[in-house]
């Protein structure tokens, strides 16, 4: 029950955490990468663009953001005490933290970093599973979420029911102004990634089917803002798809894309290579890519219609 005085949109996520009677190891985890997220705002907001290896004005040397970031969400998982093994983008291997440890994470300390020296807005990525494995396909993650670090920093969140939305208020506590976001079967936005004339034939033909359709063009570069607006908005659908000399696409299927599948179906979206859902993936290995049409559950359909016409044309014509 809320505090007297208090009403339910005013819960910090532990406080709401704890409401839901989530596992109390899960619960920490998450409150921990909360918590290290302050630490991240803060290199984004005032630190130097320094590039890895390079100084600064009084000899010291600097991290690039990307590192520092991953240095400081490394140590938080290790002090949280009930991670098993944690996996990041930045490193090239899973790293053993504690056996007795209940919960595996991968994550991505700052997707799109890329974007902090032109002022746009970058998030952090994370995928949680029960146990020490995590090479496993994403339908079995146990929670997943991002951090925006945008205007606001907002930090969206699924544990199995729903997809709930934090923003962080003066005190630098997350609070609760979203519970259980829904898409609507349809989109109005879609945000297309990669280069169009490497588009592959039916993902060309999606493209025009938005554009016909009326749909708006809304693309920043950088996944987590991209996403949260799909998702914030109900109505709207994100791709990175197959391109020519990257069958595979761009993004990368443990750090990016189970974590935005697993939130998006939770909110009633769905998310799909162009063949097959992105959650029953089988991970081959840690830096395994993937296409992704990810966002309205009819026009993810519709994707994987053009793409299953046009190649069953194509290899007609083969034939
Ligand atoms: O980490 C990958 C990333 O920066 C994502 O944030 C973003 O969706 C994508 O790459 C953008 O790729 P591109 O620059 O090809 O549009
Ligand atoms: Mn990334």
């Amino acid at each position: 029950m809320p505090e007297p005085g208090k009403t339910k949109f005013q819960i910090d996520l532990r406080r709401y955490l704890r409401e839901e009677e989530e596992d109390r190891d899960l619960t920490r985890l998450i409150c921990e990468i909360a918590d290290a997220s302050k630490y991240i705002i803060n290199a984004i907001r005032t630190g130097d663009l320094g590039v890895a290896g390079t100084s600064n004005l009084y000899g010291e040397e600097q991290l690039a953001l990307d590192v520092l970031s991953d240095r400081i969400i490394r140590k938080r998982l290790v002090n949280s005490g009930v991670v098993a093994n944690m996996l990041s983008e930045e490193t090239p291997d899973i790293i053993p933290v504690d056996p007795h440890g209940k919960y595996s994470v991968a994550f991505d300390p700052l997707d799109g970093s890329s974007l902090v020296d032109v002022n746009l807005a970058v998030g952090t990525i994370v995928s949680i599973y029960e146990g020490g494995d995590l090479l496993q396909p994403g339908r079995n993650q146990v929670a997943a979420l991002y951090i925006l670090y945008g205007p606001r920093t907002t930090l969206v969140l699924s544990t199995g029911s729903g997809v709930h939305e934090f923003a962080m208020n003066q005190l630098m506590e997350y609070t609760l102004v979203n519970e259980n976001l829904r898409m609507a079967p349809n989109c109005t936005i879609y945000s297309p990634g990669g280069q169009r004339n490497k588009y592959t034939p039916g993902t060309e033909k999606f493209v025009r089917y938005m554009e016909d359709k009326g749909a708006k063009l809304r693309y920043s570069g950088g996944l987590v803002p991209d996403i949260n607006q799909v998702l914030l908005k109900g109505k709207g659908i994100f791709l990175y798809p197959h391109l020519e000399g990257a069958p595979d696409g761009k993004l990368r299927l443990l750090f990016e894309l189970n974590p935005m599948a697993y939130l998006i179906e939770q909110a009633g979206g769905a998310a799909s290579n162009g063949r097959q859902r992105i959650l029953d993936l089988m991970p081959e290995g840690i830096d395994q890519r993937a296409p992704v049409f990810i966002g309205c559950q009819e026009d993810v359909a519709r994707a994987e219609a053009f793409i299953r016409e046009e190649e069953s044309l194509s290899s007609a014509f083969a034939g």
